[in-house]
């Protein structure tokens, strides 16, 4: 369900311009919103500063061998003292928005209690600079850095984290609710709940399917939580934009047999629709409670309410899409070579993260990856958003998240070439461009990234930014991509 229908078309519905209109050029709805994307501990560094207290991703990556090369956030880029001049090079590169997120930590440390002030004003100073530069703010609530004692008490598989990032979220709207319009709750809960529990390559790097399923709901729930929580602070007539990241997952059958087509359903159900039906329907499907029966018993993890709460309307649907998923039915041994396919796409472990799925492979499709490993096929995200348009007629959407990794380096001549990623942005801008044609509502595009940052367990070797960031010295250089989005927003178009 979609919040009052006044407030959603307040806001440019795709008017794509007719194709008679032939200067060479796919244009983008007047008004549409481009940004590039960040995350807290992905690039502020500070760690302890200001009366921060560790996250499960400070945990986790002081933790040997957990993340490559040992590389934690504690310095990262810097983002927490540099923050003028990266909100200055941002007004350079002609962003209408900016995606960050908040570090739970940073400003309510122990996930409980009153605020620290100090952590509050840091996000005060940075949405001021960019409401100064004429940049929309889009905070992001949680993007994966749970303060260390909700963990200690139970993390995402204990109930009452739902209720802690309830009031979390209060705090937030409160805090920034005078200058902050688009709000996400959360970033990738899959990641969450999946990554953090089921396989533990990600924070806190717990391996159980059962925890990793009940995360996802409380996930959920504390999602619900949120959007009351910021409905009942934000004053109706700034027409506030409430909205949850996911990472949907295009699903492919490796064939059209009956078992591959299964397999898909399984990963569909257990990928996406344990996201989208209780927040947008307001019910588990079926078919994922079945699946998953022998791991939670569904009927005690959802409490009465539980449901109501999850499908509290939101305006817009964030989604972040980097590649396809393909997957067959495995035989037997079904769970490593998930593993292996998974580990190559999120990181290193021994486990596979899809709860209820183990006798789904999943393959890598034939042709152009990136250094993530990650095949590059714009139709699924063309794909994504047909089906979500379809399946929700009339649900604004917004990319969050897209992008890629590739191996940048500075050349002799002190510049970054990557037409790799600009080639990357360009097909995937046209396959929004020709949902949007197809009459889906996309109100916004946000690069990943802003600029070079930790990747995870992948640490800083991969890097996802338009600018680089030469680590030693934090010099920020942005890279050819970086200058051909700059054209592509002042176009409001890219060529066919
Ligand atoms: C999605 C996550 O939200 C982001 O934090 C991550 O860096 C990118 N994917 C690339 O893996």
């Amino acid at each position: 369900p979609l919040a009052a229908t006044a407030e959603t078309t307040a806001l440019p519905r795709p008017r794509v311009q007719p194709s008679g209109a032939d200067d060479g050029l796919l244009h983008f709805p007047t008004g549409f919103l481009w940004g590039a994307a960040t995350a807290a501990y992905q690039i502020e560094g500070a760690a302890a500063e200001d009366g921060r207290t560790p996250s499960i991703w400070d945990t986790y990556s002081h933790t040997p061998g957990r993340v490559r090369n040992g590389d934690t956030g504690d310095i990262a880029a810097d983002h927490y003292h540099r923050y003028r001049d990266d909100v200055a090079l941002m007004a350079e590169l002609g962003l209408k928005a900016y995606r960050f997120s908040v570090s739970w930590p940073r400003v309510q440390p122990t996930g409980r209690g009153p605020a620290v002030e100090r952590g509050l004003d840091f996000y005060r100073r940075l949405t001021d600079e960019l409401l100064g530069a004429g940049i929309t703010p889009v905070a992001t609530l949680y993007h994966w850095d749970l303060p260390q004692e909700l963990e200690d008490a139970g993390g995402w598989p204990a109930r009452d984290t739902a209720e802690r990032f309830g009031e979390y979220a209060a705090i937030m709207a409160d805090a920034l609710g005078d200058r902050v319009r688009y709000w996400t709750t959360l970033n990738e809960p899959w990641c969450s709940a999946y990554l953090g529990y089921g396989s533990g390559v990600h924070a806190p790097g717990r391996t159980d399917p059962a925890h990793a399923l009940q995360a996802a709901h409380h996930l959920n729930l504390g999602h619900g939580r949120a959007v009351a929580a910021l409905r009942a602070a934000l004053p109706a007539s700034a027409d506030p934009q409430l909205s949850i990241t996911l990472n949907l997952h295009q699903v492919r059958a490796l064939s059209d047999s009956a078992a591959d087509v299964e397999a898909a359903r399984r990963i569909d159900a257990i990928g996406n629709r344990v996201f989208l039906g209780p927040i947008l329907d307001g019910e588990y499907p079926a078919d994922l409670r079945q699946d998953t029966a022998h791991l939670v018993d569904w009927d005690s993890l959802v409490q009465p309410g539980d449901l109501a709460a999850v499908s509290a309307p939101i305006d817009l649907l964030g989604i972040n899409y980097y590649a396809p998923t393909l997957v067959s039915a495995g035989t037997g041994t079904g769970a490593s070579a998930a593993e292996n396919a998974r580990n190559d796409a999120h990181g290193i472990s021994d486990h596979s993260p899809w709860p209820g799925a183990e006798d789904v492979l999943f393959h890598q499709p034939p042709g152009q990856r990136t250094a993530m490993n990650w095949s590059i096929d714009a139709s699924g995200l063309h794909d994504l958003l047909a089906r979500i348009a379809a399946e929700h007629p009339g649900l604004p959407m917004m990319i969050t998240e897209n992008g890629a990794a590739f191996d940048d380096y500075v050349n002799p001549e002190g510049e970054v070439r990557d037409p790799e990623r600009i080639g990357y942005l360009h097909g995937h801008l046209a396959a929004v461009h020709a949902a949007i044609a197809g009459g889906a509502d996309v109100r916004g595009y946000f690069l990943w990234s802003l600029m070079d940052n930790f990747e995870w367990a992948y640490g800083y070797g991969k890097r996802f930014g338009a600018v680089y960031v030469d680590y030693p010295t934090q010099r920020r250089i942005p890279k050819s991509s970086a200058r051909w989005y700059t054209e592509t927003i002042r176009r409001n178009a890219v060529s066919r």
